[in-house]
């Protein structure tokens, strides 16, 4: 019930919204035409950043007003006094509030809720759930001042070693495209903005400010541009980010094609946009490309763009337009509307909500012999560093500044476990000391040269068999982390270590020698390799990096307080080989092009040409008979489900076509099931998946032996593929099949309709074509 209300009350919100954006523009145009030149120029281009010792690239700001309404935050946009804007604050994203927690001369604290990663909440297939998140995470962005969220991050997953996977939501673009509207929705429900980012096809971190990403025009509207689609159509967010990488030869944040044509023209959107921090390189192309606002701002950008104004190289009326946006933007903030801010938003109540979004995006892999829920285990014995030291979130911009991580150790005692006393010495030790030798560094000390996590404790055998001894059963959590700056590796990170291998095969021996069984934890941002060592254990559950109520997250699915409901929303490889993406990721460096660029790191010219087409994640792996250790969609739970009755609304396809499925539990236990629809298209002029995604639902919680049915609505241009040579969304005549499922391999009931005529869904612009050549991969 609480749900239904907050989506109606959210339905009522959107329109008025969208009147008050066009109200705020015209506005905005009046403003802007009394601001003077240097005024303008002082909207488009940010306040500048505090970087400690380090020179800011472009030159130091010379600003006379304050940066620092909110310390910590990412970034500011001027005041304009004589008008009344005031100075905004735009912070990031998308995992929490990025904030400093303490300020000097100050006895407050200013803590964040680090929320479960994009990727948890991703596997939660839940918008409702996630929308609740996003009110949330928008309140503490409003009780602290801030008024822009710089999240949500939503590229697709296109590899598994991309180090910000963790920041988005999946390798699929409907996915990531709802669930970022549903965060979007939330979030400015608070009447704070967001910054739906990094706009477009920023999949790597690898040379993320030089990379050339080579792509062909169908994948592109596919699967890299529809999230960014759907989120725009479907939340308006307040402002987009465009991203460091260039797109088919062009800086995207000087792409006017992308940030006008397409971002503007074809899909409607009415906001701001915002360069990422010190991305591309031509202030000036930026204004003409509808990149408003650069931030952080620099020196170097005012002087560019008041010399192409004084040569009369950038007509004034782009720059105008530029500030126009911004001023619209700044009208609707609560800077604006003078929002008294309480500094205190309810932490305790949002560390409730984080729970549940936790426990419910947690992924049950493995659970032979129904291992899970814990049923007589009281005595536990925690393996694994990660067990006492849990990773609630990845690094670099995408990091809280949480009060604390509820541990996985912490956890289980919490929820009335025994925890073996002696591991827990061992390992906090252990870790005490690589604490010590490896103290904190600062945010951007980090970012430039980051802390390797611990290397996996090794454990005498003789303890380990003790434990075995006395303890009921052995958890040992594999932890990984990763984020912005630098791409995820095969050794030692996404295959196991020699020591997490070794700690697995001898907890495993010792405790299946007593009959006693072994779970895995995963704690990770994103996919590592399973299929080496699943075999040896009991069960397995991707805790994912659940945000900062972690431990008790897990101990709620471990004891079955709450039955794990999350699926995959990214295909896990047998092997990193498998990825059709291997051969193309990072891509082509050019060295001998190399210069010193931005923070005196090595500039290295690069490309990745996207050779895979459409073929990402399970649309590869599904096309192309590859089996993955886990697919799309896949989780287990508690229960079981039953598919029945599927229905379609007519046999021919007449505008819209109306799909019902009835979905009983039917086990012993209450649980949740996602359930997802996939499409298969009829062989016509182009090369399709196997199947796509076009719809997912979430039941409610279902009582054993009770039913829920599902619809779902599919419009035509679900149904359509882009087609190069029309320039347009098609929706070709034929059969096709709709096939429902528990995962992208769990198919359960199919039908299918025709659609008699093709359909020309909606004709597009031809931009964005790639220069050259696409040797793409075809069935
Ligand atoms: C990141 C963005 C982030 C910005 C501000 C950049 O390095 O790529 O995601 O919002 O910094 O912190």
């Amino acid at each position: 019930m609480k749900y239904l209300l907050h989506s109606v009350a959210f339905l009522l919100f959107l329109p008025v919204f969208s009147k008050a954006q066009e109200s705020n523009y015209t506005k905005a145009k009046e403003l802007v035409s009394k601001m003077s030149f240097d005024e303008k120029i002082d909207l488009v281009v940010g306040m500048g950043m505090k970087m400690g010792a380090m020179e800011m690239p472009g030159g130091a700001p010379n600003v006379g007003q304050t940066m620092d309404k909110v310390p910590g935050a990412a970034g500011t946009t001027f005041a304009i006094p004589k008008l009344g804007l005031p100075t905004t604050v735009v912070a990031d994203g998308p995992a929490g509030l990025r904030i400093e927690p303490k300020r000097a001369n100050d006895a407050n604290t200013y803590y964040a809720t680090a929320w479960p990663v994009g990727t948890l909440l991703a596997s939660t297939w839940d918008v409702k759930l996630v929308e609740q998140v996003g009110k949330a995470m928008g309140n503490e962005v409003k009780e602290y001042g801030v008024d822009v969220l710089l999240g949500p991050g939503m590229n697709i997953m296109r590899n598994p070693l991309g180090a910000r996977n963790f920041e988005y939501y999946s390798e699929d673009p409907l996915v990531t495209g709802k669930i970022a509207a549903a965060m979007v929705n939330g979030i400015q429900w608070n009447g704070v903005g967001t910054s739906v980012k990094h706009f477009a096809v920023n999949n790597q971190e690898t040379n993320r400010m030089t990379v050339d990403a080579i792509v062909s025009e169908r994948a592109l509207r596919e699967i890299y541009l529809r999230g960014f689609e759907l989120v725009v159509k479907e939340a308006k967010p307040w402002t987009v980010m465009s991203s460091y990488n260039l797109l088919n030869g062009t800086y995207t944040s000087q792409s006017y094609d992308l940030l006008t044509t397409v971002l503007r023209k074809e899909w409607g959107f009415k906001g701001m946009v915002m360069t990422d921090w010190f991305g591309g390189k031509d202030a000036v192309a930026q204004m003409k490309a509808g990149n408003d606002l650069l931030m952080p701002g620099t020196p170097a950008q005012r002087k560019a763009i008041t010399d192409a104004i004084n040569n009369k190289t950038l007509d004034v009326k782009v720059l105008d337009e530029n500030a126009t946006r911004i001023v619209a933007y700044i009208l609707s903030t609560p800077a604006f509307k003078n929002y008294a801010f309480s500094n205190k938003p309810d932490l305790k109540q949002h560390a409730v909500v984080a729970r549940e979004a936790a426990a419910n995006g947690m992924v049950l892999l493995q659970n032979n012999a129904a291992t899970l829920p814990l049923a007589n285990a009281k005595n536990i014995a925690a393996f694994g560093n990660t067990s006492y030291d849990f990773i609630s979130g990845g690094t670099g911009s995408g990091d809280v500044n949480e009060e604390y991580t509820v541990s996985l150790v912490e956890g289980l005692q919490n929820a009335g476990y025994t925890v073996n006393a002696d591991l827990k010495s061992i390992y906090s030790a252990y870790l005490y000391d690589y604490k010590a030798k490896h103290p904190k560094k600062s945010f951007l000390e980090e970012f430039v040269n980051p802390t390797p996590i611990a290397s996996e404790l090794l454990l005498e055998k003789a303890v380990i068999n003790s434990k075995a001894a006395t303890s009921d059963l052995a958890i040992i959590t594999i932890g990984r982390n990763a984020g912005e700056g630098k791409d995820r590796v095969v050794v030692n990170d996404f295959n196991l270590t020699d020591a997490e291998q070794k700690l697995i095969d001898e907890v495993s021996t010792a405790f299946h020698a007593k009959g006693k069984k072994v779970v895995v934890i995963i704690n990770a941002g994103g996919v590592i390799e399973v299929a080496s060592w699943r075999t040896k254990v009991d069960a397995v559950l991707l805790a994912w990096q659940p945000g900062l109520e972690a431990g008790n997250a897990v101990a709620d699915v471990l004891s079955g307080k709450v039955n794990p409901s999350g699926k995959l929303a990214v295909t896990f490889p047998v092997k990193y080989e498998d990825e059709i993406t291997a051969k193309n990721f990072p891509g082509k460096e050019f060295k001998e092009k190399a210069v010193t660029g931005f923070m005196g790191q090595k500039e290295i010219p690069a490309e990745v040409t996207h050779e895979e087409g459409v073929y990402v994640g399970y649309r590869y792996y599904n096309t192309f008979n590859v089996k993955p250790a886990y697919e799309f969609g896949y989780g287990l739970s508690y229960t079981n489900f039953e598919y029945k009755n599927l229905k379609l609304s007519g046999s021919s396809f007449k505008g819209k076509l109306v799909v019902t499925v009835d979905v009983t539990n039917a086990g012993t236990v209450a649980g949740k099931e996602v359930v997802q629809l996939y499409v298969t298209a009829p062989t016509g002029k182009l090369d399709k998946p196997a199947e796509e995604l076009k719809a997912f639902g979430k039941t409610e919680l279902l009582q054993p032996g009770q039913s829920q049915t599902l619809q779902f609505v599919i419009e035509a241009k679900q149904l359509a593929s882009f087609h190069t040579a029309a320039t347009a969304w098609i929706a070709e005549a034929g059969t096709y099949t709709v096939k429902v499922g528990a995962s992208s391999l769990a198919i359960k009931q199919t039908a299918s309709f025709t659609v008699a005529k093709e359909i020309l869904v909606e004709k597009c612009n031809k931009v964005l074509a790639p220069a050259v050549t696409i040797n793409e991969l075809k069935k």
